[in-house]
C-alpha cells in the first residue's frame, strides 16, 4: 500500500474535492457543499484545509476557518474505502499543528449519531458544550463541542513530545542587572 501523506489544499484540488463530497456525503443521501463554498476554500484557505492521498489516490480532505484565536472545523471526511485507516487522524493532526501556536480555541459540530466523529474530537481533547437546532436547516440537530485553551496546552505537549512540532521558544530570563562601577576614575 502506498504511503498516506497530508498535505494544505491548492486551486488545483477543486475537482478532487467535489468528488469526494459527492462519494462521502452525496452517497449517503445528505446534502454537499456547494462550487462556490469549495472554491473558496481551494483559493482562500489553503492554511487550514487540508487534502489525504494514499499514493496519488485522494483519500479525505478536512475545513477549518479561522477568525481571531478561534478555528471553526467544519468538514471532516473519509473516502469510504480508506475510513477505519486512520486517514482521518493524519488530517486531524494536521490541523492540530497547524493552528496550534495561531488558536486557543477550536469548534466542531456533528450529529449525535455520528459517533466515529465524536469519539475523534473527544481524542483531541474537545467538549461537548451544548446543541445547536436547525443548524443547517429544519431538524438539523448539531452537538457543538470544542477545544479550549487548556486543551491546547495538552496536545502541545503531546506533539512536542511526539516530535510534530517544534518546543515552544521558552522566553529567555531578564539578564542580571550588571554593576557599573560608579566613581571618578
Ligand atoms: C467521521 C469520519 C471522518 C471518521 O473517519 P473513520 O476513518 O471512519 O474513523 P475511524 O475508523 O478512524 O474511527 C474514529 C474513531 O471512532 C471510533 N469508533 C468507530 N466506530 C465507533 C462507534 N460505533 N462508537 C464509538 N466509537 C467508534 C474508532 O474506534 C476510532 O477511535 P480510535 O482511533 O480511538 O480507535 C468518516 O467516517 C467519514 O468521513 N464519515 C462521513 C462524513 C462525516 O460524518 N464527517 C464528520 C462530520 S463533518
Amino acid at each position: 500500500m502506498a504511503e498516506k501523506t497530508v498535505r494544505p489544499i491548492r486551486p488545483e484540488d477543486f475537482e478532487i474535492l467535489m468528488r469526494m463530497e459527492d462519494e462521502v456525503f452525496g452517497a449517503e443521501g445528505e446534502a454537499v457543499l456547494g462550487p462556490y463554498y469549495v472554491r473558496l476554500c481551494c483559493e482562500f484557505f489553503q492554511d487550514s484545509c487540508f487534502v489525504a492521498f494514499d499514493g496519488e489516490v485522494p483519500a479525505g480532505y478536512l475545513l477549518c476557518f479561522i477568525r481571531g484565536r478561534e478555528a471553526y472545523c467544519t468538514t471532516l471526511a473519509v473516502a469510504p474505502a480508506y475510513q477505519g485507516s486512520r486517514v482521518a487522524f493524519l488530517l486531524l493532526r494536521a490541523l492540530v499543528a497547524a493552528i496550534l501556536d495561531r488558536c486557543d480555541a477550536c469548534w466542531f459540530t456533528v450529529k449525535e449519531d455520528n459517533l466515529q466523529a465524536r469519539s475523534l474530537h473527544a481524542a483531541l481533547g474537545a467538549r461537548e458544550v451544548g446543541t445547536r437546532d436547525a443548524f443547517y436547516g429544519p431538524g438539523d440537530r448539531r452537538l457543538v463541542s470544542r477545544i479550549e485553551k487548556e486543551g491546547f496546552e495538552r496536545l502541545r505537549a503531546r506533539f512536542e513530545r511526539m516530535g510534530l512540532v517544534a518546543p515552544r521558544a521558552v522566553a529567555a530570563p531578564p539578564a542580571e542587572p550588571r554593576r557599573v562601577a560608579l566613581g571618578a576614575a
